[in-house]
This record gives structure tokens, sequence and C-alpha cells, in this order.
């Protein structure tokens, strides 16, 4: 038999022995008990504090919040998950959760990241009505907000953002724009008018009008009569040079 094969032997039988007698050292008393683990680990666990109380728990005072939450988009969020641990709350009324305004808070799981489950509903953090608060729009417990009432930027926000500091900024959206109602609800099918005509443009700027002087004027019949003007201006962020 070659030597080195007698120092592995060796080696071996060392290393088993040293096995054997650490297991039986170190191994809890109660291991195995009741399964592949320390039973006395389930006591242990069990004396630990606790902090979450669970949204059941909510439900004896604040039934209204949980009612309005479980019928909307954040019924699989439990209170506590934007709360915070409330076990201290439910026990004493004086001491108050965490109450989580400010937009970082939101944007943990709603700002845009590649890597998201798609369909997941994301926004562009620093382009979504960055100077509000996000709760100025949505109810944090029934978050899809009313359109019925949303304002034109809402959902326009980079023509709103535009025409804010234009020369048209003082004109509102439906001077030009028809829109019915229901645009708000269903906005793709139901559609505003788009301006089609010159006579528009020409309503406050052609040399006839009778809008405010200080309006810059041009001749309608003169200034570039082939083309409709907002081939040349656009109409949020008018130009004239
Ligand atoms: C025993 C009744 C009771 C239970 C149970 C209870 N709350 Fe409250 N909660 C109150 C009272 C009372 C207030 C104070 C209301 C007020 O100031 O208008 C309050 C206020 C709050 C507030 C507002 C804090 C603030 O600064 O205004 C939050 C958030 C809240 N509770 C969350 C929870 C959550 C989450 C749970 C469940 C884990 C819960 N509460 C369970 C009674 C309760
Ligand atoms: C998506 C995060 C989120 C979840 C989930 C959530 N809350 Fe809130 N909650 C907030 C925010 C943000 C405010 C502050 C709203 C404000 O100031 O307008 C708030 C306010 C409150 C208030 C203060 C008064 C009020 O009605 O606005 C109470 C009470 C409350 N939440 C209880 C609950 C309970 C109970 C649940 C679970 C059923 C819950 N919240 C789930 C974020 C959340
Ligand atoms: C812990 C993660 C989490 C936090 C924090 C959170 N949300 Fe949500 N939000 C969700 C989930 C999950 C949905 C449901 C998604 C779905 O239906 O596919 C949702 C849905 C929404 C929707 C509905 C979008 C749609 O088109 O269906 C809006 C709006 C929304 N949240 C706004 C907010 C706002 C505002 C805040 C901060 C007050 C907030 N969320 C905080 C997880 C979160
Ligand atoms: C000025 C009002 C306003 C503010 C502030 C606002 N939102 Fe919105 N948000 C809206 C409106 C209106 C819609 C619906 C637009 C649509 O469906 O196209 C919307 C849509 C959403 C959606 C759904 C997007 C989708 O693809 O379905 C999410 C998520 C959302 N907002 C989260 C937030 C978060 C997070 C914040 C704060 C960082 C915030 N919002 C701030 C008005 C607002
Ligand atoms: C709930 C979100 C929402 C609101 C609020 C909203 N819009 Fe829209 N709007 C849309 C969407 C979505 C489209 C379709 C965009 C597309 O197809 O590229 C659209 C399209 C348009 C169009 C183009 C129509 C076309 O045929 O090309 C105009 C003009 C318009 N909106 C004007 C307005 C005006 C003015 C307001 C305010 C009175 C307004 N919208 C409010 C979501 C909205
Ligand atoms: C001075 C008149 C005028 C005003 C005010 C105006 N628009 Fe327009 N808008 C137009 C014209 C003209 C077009 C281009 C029509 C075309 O290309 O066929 C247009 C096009 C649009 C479109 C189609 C997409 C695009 O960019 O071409 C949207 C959406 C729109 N406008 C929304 C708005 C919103 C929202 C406001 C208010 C914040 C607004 N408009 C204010 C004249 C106006
Ligand atoms: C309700 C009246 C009104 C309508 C309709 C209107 N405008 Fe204007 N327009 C104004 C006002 C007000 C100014 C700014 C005058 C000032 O700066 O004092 C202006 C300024 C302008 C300017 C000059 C910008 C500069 O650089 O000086 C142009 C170009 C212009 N509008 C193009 C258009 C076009 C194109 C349309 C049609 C899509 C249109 N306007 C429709 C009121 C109107
Ligand atoms: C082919 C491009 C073109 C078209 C189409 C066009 N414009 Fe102009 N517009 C210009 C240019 C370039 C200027 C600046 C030079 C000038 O004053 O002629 C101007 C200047 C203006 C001015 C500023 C005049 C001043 O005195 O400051 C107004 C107002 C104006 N246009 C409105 C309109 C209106 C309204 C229409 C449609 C009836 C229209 N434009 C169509 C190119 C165009």
């Amino acid at each position: 038999m070659p030597q080195q094969v007698k120092i592995l032997a060796v080696v071996f039988v060392v290393a088993l022995t040293a096995l054997t007698v650490v297991r039986y050292i170190s191994v809890p008393d109660t291991f195995g008990d009741l399964g592949h683990y320390r039973a006395a680990a389930v006591d242990s666990i069990a004396v630990l504090p606790i902090y979450y109380a669970g949204e059941r728990a909510c439900l004896d005072c604040h039934d209204d919040v949980y009612d309005d939450k479980t019928q909307a988009k954040h019924a699989s969020l439990a209170c506590e998950t934007c709360h915070g641990p409330a076990v201290m709350h439910v026990e004493d009324e004086d001491s108050l959760p965490h109450i989580p305004s400010e937009r970082e808070h939101c944007a943990l799981c709603h700002a845009f990241q590649p890597a998201r489950p798609n369909g997941f509903p994301q926004v562009e953090f620093a382009m979504h009505n960055p100077l509000d608060e996000c709760i100025d729009c949505h109810d944090p417990h029934a978050p899809l907000p009313d359109l019925s009432e949303a304002d034109c930027g809402a959902c326009h926000g980079e023509i709103a953002r535009t025409k804010a500091v234009s020369h048209h900024a003082e004109l509102a959206c439906e001077r030009c724009h028809t829109v019915p109602d229901a645009h708000r609800e269903t906005p793709r099918q139901v559609r505003p008018s788009k301006p089609s005509r010159r006579k528009l443009c020409g309503e406050c700027h052609d040399r006839s009008s009778s809008a405010d002087d200080a309006i810059p004027r041009i001749s309608q019949t003169e200034h570039e009569p082939e083309y409709v003007c907002w081939q040349c201006h656009y109409p949020h962020f008018p130009e004239a040079r």
C-alpha cells in the first residue's frame, strides 16, 4: 500500500472521531424532539416582543378606513406596511403610529424601475406632478384619483408645464379645445376637439380682431396663408422669432 494512502486513512479516522465527539458535546438538548431543529426554539421565539398587530386589530376602531382600503387598489397592502409596527398604538391610543405623507414613501413601490413586474403601476418620480405631495391627489387608502375633477395637467403634464411659461399662459386649454366630460374617464375613447382652422388664432391675432391691444397682430390673409398657424408656431409655446 502506498505511503500517501496510509496517511490519508489516518487523517480520515482522526477527523471522523473529532466530528463524532463534537457532535455529542455541542448538540442542544431538545434537538430532534419535534423535528430536525431545537424544540426549545419555539419557546424562545414566543417570548420575543410583538411589534405588528395585524390589520384585523385596526378594524375595531378604524373600520371606515379598513372598508375603504379593502375595496380599493391597495387592498393587498397591510395597514402596517405603511404605518409601521402598531402594537403600541393598539394598546395605547395616545401613542400614535407613523404617518408616511412624503413622496419618497410612495416612491418605494411606485417609482419607475425597469426590474419591476410588467403592468405594475409606476410613475417617473421626477416628472409625475413633482411640486405636489402624492396624497394631494391620491387618497392613500383608495389611491385611484377622482378623474372627473382632474386638471388637464394631471395627464398632460408636459403640455401644461410648457404652456405655463409661454405667451399663452393665460389661455385656458378649453379656449382652443372642446373637452367632453367623459374624456377624463375614458380619455382614449372620447377625444377632445383639436383646432383645424386658422380662424381660431385669427380671433385674437388678426388685425381686425377686437381683442386686447397688447396681443401682437398679423394679417390672416397675408401672413403665410397657405399653412395652418401651428405648422410654424407651437400653440402651447408660440414664438415669433
Ligand atoms: C382601540 C382603538 C384603536 C385601534 C385598535 C387602532 N387605533 Fe388607530 N387610532 C385610534 C384613535 C383614538 C386615534 C386618534 C384619532 C384622532 O386623533 O382623530 C387613532 C389614530 C390613528 C392614526 C392617525 C395618527 C395621527 O397622527 O393622526 C393612524 C395612522 C392609526 N390610528 C392607525 C392604526 C392602525 C394601523 C391600527 C391597526 C394596527 C390602529 N390604528 C388600531 C384608535 C385605535
Ligand atoms: C399605502 C400606504 C397606506 C396604507 C396601506 C394605509 N395607510 Fe393609513 N394613511 C396613509 C397616509 C399617507 C396617511 C395620511 C393621509 C393624509 O394626511 O391625508 C394615512 C392616514 C391614516 C389615518 C389618519 C386619518 C385618515 O383617515 O386619513 C388613519 C386613522 C389611518 N391612516 C389608518 C389606516 C388603517 C387602519 C389602514 C389599514 C386598513 C391604513 N391606514 C392603511 C398611508 C397608508
Ligand atoms: C408597499 C408598496 C406600496 C406602497 C408603499 C404604495 N403602494 Fe400604491 N400600490 C401598490 C400595489 C401592490 C398596488 C396594486 C397594483 C395592482 O393593482 O396591480 C398599488 C396601486 C396604486 C395605484 C393604482 C394604480 C392603477 O392604475 O391601478 C395608485 C394610484 C397608487 N398605488 C398610489 C400610491 C400612493 C400615492 C402611495 C403613497 C401614499 C402608494 N401608492 C404607496 C403598492 C404600494
Ligand atoms: C396633481 C395630482 C397628482 C399628484 C401630486 C400625483 N399624482 Fe399620481 N396620478 C394623478 C392622476 C390624475 C393619475 C391618472 C392618470 C392616468 O391614469 O393616466 C395618476 C396616476 C398615477 C399612477 C397610476 C399610473 C399607471 O400607469 O396606472 C400611479 C402609480 C401614481 N399616479 C402614483 C403617484 C405617486 C407615487 C405620486 C407621488 C410621488 C403621485 N402619483 C402624485 C395625479 C397625481
Ligand atoms: C385622465 C387623464 C386625462 C385628462 C384629465 C385629460 N386628458 Fe386629454 N388625453 C388623455 C389621453 C390618455 C389622451 C390620448 C393620448 C394619445 O392617444 O396619445 C388624450 C388626448 C387629448 C387630446 C388629443 C386628441 C387627439 O385626437 O389627438 C387633446 C387635445 C386633449 N387630450 C386635451 C385635454 C384637455 C384640454 C384636458 C383638460 C380639460 C384633458 N385633455 C384632460 C388623458 C387625459
Ligand atoms: C392657443 C390654442 C391652444 C391652447 C390654449 C391649448 N392648445 Fe392644445 N393644441 C392646439 C393646437 C393648434 C394643437 C395642434 C392640432 C394639430 O396638430 O392638429 C393642439 C394639440 C394638442 C394635443 C395633441 C397632441 C399634440 O401635442 O399635438 C393635446 C394633447 C393638447 N393640445 C392638449 C392641450 C392642453 C392640455 C392644453 C392646456 C394646458 C392645451 N392643449 C391648450 C391649440 C391649443
Ligand atoms: C384668446 C386669444 C388668443 C388666441 C385664440 C391665440 N392667441 Fe396667441 N397670443 C395671445 C396672447 C394674449 C399672447 C401674448 C401677448 C403678450 O405677450 O403680451 C399671444 C402671443 C402669441 C404669439 C407671439 C409670441 C411672441 O414670441 O411674441 C404667437 C406667435 C401666437 N400667439 C400664436 C398663436 C397661434 C398660432 C394661435 C392659434 C393656435 C394663437 N396664438 C391663438 C392670445 C391668443
Ligand atoms: C410658414 C410659417 C408661419 C405660419 C404658417 C404662420 N406664421 Fe406667424 N410668424 C412666422 C414667423 C417666421 C414670424 C416672425 C417674423 C415675422 O414677424 O414675420 C411670425 C410672427 C407671428 C406673430 C408675431 C407678430 C409680431 O408683430 O410680433 C404672430 C402673432 C403670428 N406670427 C401669428 C400667426 C398666426 C395667428 C398664424 C396663422 C393665422 C401664423 N402666425 C402662421 C411664421 C409663420
